[in-house]
């Protein structure tokens, strides 16, 4: 799907009514730990929308963070 798409969707819909809310991001959090990447390692969320990964991840003391999405709305946002 294209950029316009993707930011229609984003301008149309808070975070919270889209279908792929989570207030817990839980399973990449499990997955995060599962392959033991360390907070002093790098972690590149792509397609990363508004997800809230990116506040999980530097409450639990990661730094190096890349966030990358196709819209530019929801980079805004995030
Ligand atoms: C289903 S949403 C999931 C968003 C986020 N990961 C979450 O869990 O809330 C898919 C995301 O992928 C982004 N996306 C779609 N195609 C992309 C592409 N080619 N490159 C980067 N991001 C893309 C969309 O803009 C959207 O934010």
């Amino acid at each position: 799907m294209t950029r316009e798409h993707w930011d229609a969707t984003y301008e149309a819909k808070a975070y919270e009514e889209t279908g792929w809310f989570e207030a817990e991001p839980t399973v990449s959090l499990e997955l995060i730990e599962e392959c033991r990447v360390a907070p002093s390692e790098a972690v590149v969320d792509v397609g990363c929308g508004e997800s809230f990964l990116v506040d999980r991840l530097l409450e639990r003391g990661f730094k190096s963070l890349v966030l990358a999405d196709i819209s530019q709305v929801a980079l805004d946002e995030v």
